[in-house]
This record gives structure tokens, sequence and C-alpha cells, in this order.
């Protein structure tokens, strides 16, 4: 997922790189948890190296888990086809970002997608494992189009230039959180309900966006989870399809969009924008059991007469205990006989 991040005065954009990578002191690392397309990868390191002094000797600075999945450009291509066949199909879309994000899980889910330590062992066994996947992508979609030894050829350079970060995940979180003491922050990406298990299915990413990610994805224990903050804005937003309650699709929606710019990072995108949804906070509190929350641009809302706030969901009069899983009522926007709103 994309993250702005403004060091200096100077903006980065990140996508893969973790924030960190900027604190010169700091060691980053990228998780199992997380898929990497190595092109976007290496291309935003250099993108970003032309902004500001930030990223300056950032390849000794990161390490990347032998156990992370490979998104490959198949994997972005069939992201696209797909997107177009539910749009044919259904007439709707996911609003995905077409960065091959979930055909990249599904491998991983079907048990044949590659990790980084298949591309950085012997390539030709890599090679084979490679050709089988890509060919199972062009059965399922005879349109598709695999240049697949330009990718290979491709992909044996990657693996020079990925080789001296690469390490064993597991042992380095585990020396990490036993080893002399020091602060560890970690950095998921996406939002609660965007979250495979908890969020809006399907209007979902395929990963972990709530605390137990910091479990699967890096493979740190429950017991050395810490401190869990809650980030979120003072209106709601949301960048693609999907159910919106609160969403204000008019001057006030339009207002929060150009004052608090509200823009995907990874798409550019406007964000649909409305008031801040307290059935979502107290939802994604429920899940991640926040310490604290950061309550974050607040002054957006400055010039606004009147602030309203979404605090319950009804459904023929009565008031829903909870954010409901079930949305298929929802998506037409139906399902909320009406949102309580209170000033
Ligand atoms: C995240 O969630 C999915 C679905 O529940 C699960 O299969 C997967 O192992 C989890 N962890 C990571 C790191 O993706
Ligand atoms: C703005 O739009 C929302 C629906 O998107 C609606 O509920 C709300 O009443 C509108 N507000 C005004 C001031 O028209």
């Amino acid at each position: 997922a994309g993250h702005t991040v403004v060091v200096d005065s100077v903006e980065y954009d990140f996508h893969l790189l973790p924030s960190g990578v900027l604190n010169k002191k700091a060691i980053s690392f990228i998780g199992n948890g997380v898929v990497i397309h190595l092109p976007g990868l290496f291309e935003e390191a250099e993108k970003n190296s032309q902004k500001g002094s930030g990223l300056q000797g950032w390849e000794e600075r990161l390490k990347i888990s032998d156990r992370a999945h490979i998104v490959f450009n198949f994997h972005q291509a069939v992201d696209g086809i797909q997107e177009q066949l539910r749009q044919q199909q259904a007439g709707k879309n996911l609003g995905t970002t077409k960065k091959g994000i979930g055909p990249a899980y599904s491998s991983k889910a079907a048990r044949n997608g590659l990790r980084v330590c298949d591309l950085v062992s012997d390539f030709s066994v890599f090679e084979e494992k490679f050709r089988v996947l890509a060919g199972h992508f062009q059965t399922t979609y005879p349109n598709l189009n695999i240049d697949i030894d330009a990718e290979l050829e491709q992909l044996k350079g990657y693996a020079e230039r990925l080789r001296p970060l690469v390490t064993d995940g597991v042992y380095f979180m585990h020396k990490a959180l036993n080893g002399p003491s020091k602060k560890i922050l970690v950095e998921g990406a996406n939002a609660a309900l965007l979250d495979i298990d908890f969020g809006t299915y399907p209007f979902v990413t395929s990963s972990n966006c709530t605390v137990g990610g910091v479990c699967t994805g890096l493979g740190v224990p429950p017991s050395h989870v810490g401190r869990v903050y809650g980030v979120v804005k003072a209106y709601t937003t949301r960048v693609g399809v999907g159910a919106f309650p609160t969403e204000q699709d008019n001057d006030t929606g339009d207002l929060l969009q150009s004052r608090g710019r509200e823009f995907g990072v990874t798409t550019g995108r406007r964000r649909r924008c409305g008031w801040l949804d307290l059935v979502l906070v107290r939802y994604a509190h429920m899940v991640n059991g926040f310490s604290a929350i950061a309550l974050t641009k607040l002054d957006i809302l400055d010039t606004l007469p009147e602030i309203k706030i979404g605090i319950t969901y009804t459904v023929d009069g009565k008031p829903l205990p909870s954010f409901p899983g079930k949305l298929t009522i929802c998506y037409t926007f139906s399902y909320f006989s009406h949102i309580t709103m209170q000033q």
C-alpha cells in the first residue's frame, strides 16, 4: 500500500520500502507477510533517491525475509484481467490497485507461489517452478500474454541485487526481540476495514491489516506485542468501491477531499470522504485492542460550521450492536435505514 512520508520537507512515496528506511540509525525489515514485486521495489528506491538524501545507503539498512513471496509481472497482468472480468460479469469491480497483490496471495495460498529464498537459491530449480506457475495462469487465462523468457532474464538480474539483502526472517526477528534492548516499531499497510478477514469483504485487500498481522507477517510471538496504536482520521475516507455509510457525496465530501488532499498514493485516485464513523472505530478497537488512538487531520474540519459523527447503525428502528459482517445488502446502501448523527 502507499505511504507518503515527509522528512526535512522532502516528500517520499513508499509502497514496498518501510517508512523507517529514511532513518539512518534504524534497520528496516520487510517481513514474510509482504508480497514483493522486484522491479517495483528497485524502481521505488531509485525514484525516491532522486527526491532527497534520505535514502542514501538504503541497501545497507534494508533486510528482506527469505520467506516473503514474490509478485511476478504476470500476477499484475492477471490482476487487470480479473478486474475486467468482474466488471463484465457482475458489473462491479473491487477497485484493486492492479499491482498483482491479490493473484500473488492466491499463489501463496494455493501453495505454488515462489518466495525470495527460491529466487536466491539454485536458479535452474527456480526457473522450473516459475514456468509451471506461469503455465498455470496461462491455462486459466488464455488471453494472458506472458513473455516467460524475458521475465526470467530480468529476475536473474534482480536475484543478484537482492541476495545481499535477504535474511532468515524468523531468526532475524527472534534476535531483534531477544537481543540487546531496542525499540521495534512495526508498520502495517492499509486499514483495519481492508483486512481479508475483518474488513468489508470482498472489498478488501488479500492480506492481514489488523494487529494479528504482526504475528503472522513477521513471526513475532503474541507475548511480544506491546502497545497498539490506532491511527484514525477525524473524518472517514475510502478509496475504491465498497460500503461507506457516512459518505458525503456532495459539497461536504468535496471539501474534506480537497482540504485533506485525499488522493490514494498508489493509484492517485480521489478518496471518497465522509464524517467520522465511530461504529467502525469501535469495531476496529474490538479486533485490535488499541492502547491509544492517534486522531489525525482534525484541522481539516476547521472551516466547517458543524461537524457530524456517525454513532449507530439502525435497521428497522433497532440499533445494531456492532458493525455487521454481511455486506451484500449494504453494498446497495439500503441496509442501514439510517445513521444517527450527533453534533
Ligand atoms: C493473513 O490472513 C490469511 C487469511 O486469513 C492467512 O491465510 C495468512 O496466512 C495470513 N498471514 C499472512 C502473513 O498473510
Ligand atoms: C450529503 O450527501 C449525503 C449522502 O452522500 C447525505 O446523506 C447528506 O444529507 C448530504 N448533505 C447535504 C448537506 O446535502
